[in-house]
């Protein structure tokens, strides 16, 4: 991953280029179907071989057998705490200041309404207009609960960092853009709210399990991230919550649920909460979902994520070379950056007939998503793609661009889920 590879020019290259991939051998820790090319493990991860073993076991021996004993025998009640901790060091924070709870809508709305409690005096919340629908819902919700007090304003990547002032309360902001793929600086922008007083709140869900960020070196504040994508948790896996140490003690939750109590089994009338990122918590954790994330998180260990983040970035590299030299002559435009430290692990391409192509390609098994209302995304996880499987997507995108099959009528008939 070193020197910088030339764009591949047979398939044959990207054979080579597996054979020497040291992370290769994590492939086989994936169910995967055979003959099928996955490009959408940023929207539901693949399946790891263990989970269902785990979650089997879950069902038939902790619930079947164990019943309610398990939530001390088998330690549920300290699940969400304890893979939290697993989820850490993928995220450069430390065990105590990570915990899974809720999903990341909610979390959101409890990390930012306790970051407006923190700065009662400031009435702003700051983000960018195209933030994923669900952050900047949320954020609408929120602004309608509090009742005019405070206000959400939008500002464009080029206006953001001179937007944040004496009145912003909190930056709210997705890493990774779920879209185009462009990231922010983290550092840089939360180093610019702190210097207003303002804080830094991180939605990682196109980050975390594929990039190497390090919310200590970025100096964050609070980040939630998506359970399910490169996490590889399973459908509607919970979330995950970070709350920077230096701000657990001070932090409310607005949910204040009795499995954030201190003393939940205590039964007492008043809400005191508990110490720590646990006051995130707010009901009982789902338990199978649970298991089914700490099975996708056990992946991670032993994997330097530095690399990781490499061979993601240079299977994004090879897609865009590869669909730029091979099907230059259909009309798709690149909607991510093209340099590999500006974006996440998806690329994105727009064309006018985007929904039909996706179709076309999912019926010949090359998976990726496609957004409204022209956006074909294509997501490279790096723990289970190779890079033969680029050739063959591309190749694949060459034939259905090619032969115009994607006009069939079928494929433009939208499913409820794009
Ligand atoms: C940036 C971002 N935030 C949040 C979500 C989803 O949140 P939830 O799991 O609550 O549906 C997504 C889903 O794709 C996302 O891309």
């Amino acid at each position: 991953m070193s020197a910088m590879p030339k764009p591949a020019s047979s398939r044959n290259d990207l054979v080579a280029r597996d054979a020497l991939d040291p992370l290769a051998p994590l492939r086989d820790s994936f169910d995967l179907p055979p003959g099928l090319i996955y490009l959408d493990g940023n929207s539901l991860g693949a399946l790891p071989r263990r989970t269902a073993a785990r979650v089997g076991e879950v069902v038939d021996i902790e619930w079947g057998a164990g019943l309610v004993r398990s939530w001390n025998t088998h330690d549920w009640i300290g699940a969400a705490a304890r893979v939290g901790a697993k989820i850490a060091p993928l995220i450069g924070a430390s065990a105590h200041e990570v915990i899974v709870a809720d999903s990341t809508s909610v979390n959101l709305f409890k990390l930012v309404c306790g970051a407006l409690g923190l700065r009662p005096e400031r009435r702003v919340i700051l983000t960018e207009p195209g933030n994923f629908p669900t952050d900047l819902y949320v954020l609408q919700g929120i602004v309608a609960l509090l009742g005019g007090r405070v206000e959400l304003r939008l500002r464009t990547r080029a206006e953001l960092a001179d937007a944040i002032d004496e009145d912003t309360a909190a930056v709210v902001l997705t890493h990774v853009h779920y879209r185009t793929a462009e990231r922010w600086p983290m550092a840089e922008i939360t180093a610019r709210a702190h210097g207003r007083g303002a804080l830094a709140v991180w939605d990682l869900s196109h980050t975390a399990g594929a990039l190497s960020v390090d919310l200590h070196a970025a100096g964050a504040d609070l980040a939630l991230g998506c359970g399910y994508k490169y996490l590889n948790g399973g459908p509607g896996a919970p979330s995950f919550v970070f709350v920077a140490e230096r701000w657990q003690e001070a932090l409310a939750s607005p949910l204040s649920g009795w499995m954030g109590h201190a003393a939940p089994f205590d039964f007492v009338d008043d809400y005191r909460p508990a110490p720590g990122v646990r006051r995130q918590l707010c009901g009982t954790p789902g338990i199978l979902g649970l298991a089914a994330l700490e099975a996708g998180i056990d992946v991670f260990a032993g994997v330097d994520m530095a690399a990781l983040e490499a061979k993601g970035l240079a299977l994004g590299d090879a897609f865009i070379d590869l669909v730029e030299a091979r099907c230059g002559f259909a009309n798709l435009t690149l909607a991510s950056p093209r340099e590999g430290s500006q974006r996440g692990s998806h690329v994105s391409f727009r064309h006018p007939d985007g929904y039909a192509i996706m179709q076309a390609l999912i019926e010949r098994g090359v998976i990726g998503d496609f957004r409204a209302p022209d956006t074909l995304r294509f997501g490279f996880t790096p723990l289970y793609l190779r890079f033969v499987d680029i050739w063959d997507a591309v190749e694949t995108l060459r034939q259905v661009l090619d032969s115009e099959e994607y006009r069939q009528p079928r494929f433009s008939r939208r499913a409820p889920v794009t």
